[in-house]
């Protein structure tokens, strides 16, 4: 099971990467094309009217994280035990209560991929805090084992402790968090907000996780993991923030274009660190390697956007010719500096 879960994992990542990868590169290589043609007419286009700012966004796909899979359990039995052994109650009288709660932990493994699905992972993760303060102490174990697949290679992990479970949960929270955040339609303002919000709270997630559930022992789980997921996602929502900037643009005097400029430039910096990140010995293997080209490919394009807004500018549209040292006192970008 193991090994086919890993493998059916590889290929599924494999797919995607290479769909999302063979998007992007067609985007760009039809960029590509326009620009060889259209050189000049794009650099008016960019220095002109605000309404054709929208045609110069490429929505680039963002990456979002598989869900982690968990075997099905029945803890009625050690429940009802646990019952009637500890609070000396009669244990039938709540097997309704444990029905539901079970069938409550199999609708989570499997939640719609929305806000809805979230709200059953949040609803499961709250009763495990009460099962915690409940039925678990640390002088009796109850003999339950929660199994757990690593969301990105799918090895199995296999621990008692209820905080595997409380954790994997989260981890599946932060995971449909970036799902949803990949899925909006960033061409318009209210998408890339959502966008933002979604990553931003994915962030915060893994955050959380990697302060207070250290312990876990699946990879994806471990501290550098869960640091460089944090980093990724606080990555995309710095592409969001330069998305939105770009959208917003409303006219292109030098401040706005440098602006654009310069939170570009900033894109390409976060996206490098995710990068340097993702290339430690531990973990260059087990991160997907569409993943890591995304994060090259993604340095060095907004790289080149922060260029490009800067040479945009040094043309501002009153075509008078550039001081550049007082752009240089005025805080320009990294990037005026490199040009
Ligand atoms: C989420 O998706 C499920 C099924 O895919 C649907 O029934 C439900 O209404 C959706 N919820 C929201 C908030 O869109
Ligand atoms: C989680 O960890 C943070 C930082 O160590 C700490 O401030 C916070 O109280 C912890 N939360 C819980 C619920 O333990
Ligand atoms: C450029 O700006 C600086 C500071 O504002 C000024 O001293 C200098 O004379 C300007 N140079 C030109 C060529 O306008």
């Amino acid at each position: 099971r193991a090994k086919l879960n890993q493998q059916i994992n590889r290929e599924l990542r494999l797919r995607t990467g290479a769909e999302n990868l063979y998007r992007y590169q067609c985007v760009l290589i039809l960029k590509s094309d326009v620009r060889k043609n259209f050189i000049a007419k794009e650099f008016v286009l960019v220095t002109e009217a605000s309404s054709t700012q929208r045609q110069h966004i490429v929505s680039v796909p963002m990456i979002p994280l598989g869900l982690k899979e968990t075997k099905e359990i029945d803890m009625t039995v050690p429940l009802q035990d646990f019952i009637s052994e500890h609070y000396g109650e009669d244990a039938s009288l709540y097997l309704n209560e444990i029905r539901d709660f079970m069938e409550l932990r199999q609708a989570m493994r499997t939640p719609s991929r929305n806000e809805t699905g979230q709200e059953l992972l949040m609803e499961y993760y709250n009763q495990l805090y009460f099962l915690d303060q409940r039925f678990f102490s640390p002088h009796r174990s109850l003999g339950i084992h929660f199994h757990w697949y690593d969301s990105l290679t799918g090895v199995p992990s296999v621990q008692r402790e209820l905080a595997f479970e409380k954790g994997s949960v989260l981890f599946n929270i932060g995971s449909l968090y970036t799902q949803i955040g990949a899925r909006q339609d960033r061409s318009t303002l209210t998408g890339i907000q959502s966008a933002i919000d979604a990553f931003q709270r994915a962030a915060g997630v893994f955050l959380y996780l990697q302060e207070n559930f250290s312990h876990a022992p699946s990879l994806d789980m471990s501290s550098p993991a869960l640091s460089i997921l944090v980093r990724l996602m606080v990555a995309q929502v710095q592409e969001c923030v330069c998305e939105k900037v770009i959208i917003n643009m409303q006219d292109n005097n030098m401040n706005v274009l440098l602006q654009a400029a310069k939170e570009a430039a900033r894109v390409s910096d976060v996206y490098s660190l995710v990068l340097q990140a993702m290339s430690v010995p531990l973990l260059k293997d087990y991160v997907p390697f569409s993943w890591i080209s995304m994060v090259q490919v993604k340095t060095h394009h907004f790289r080149a956007l922060a260029h490009y807004y800067t040479a945009a500018a040094l043309c501002d549209s009153s075509g008078e010719l550039l001081n550049v040292s007082s752009v240089r006192r005025s805080g320009g970008p990294a990037a005026v500096l490199a040009f």
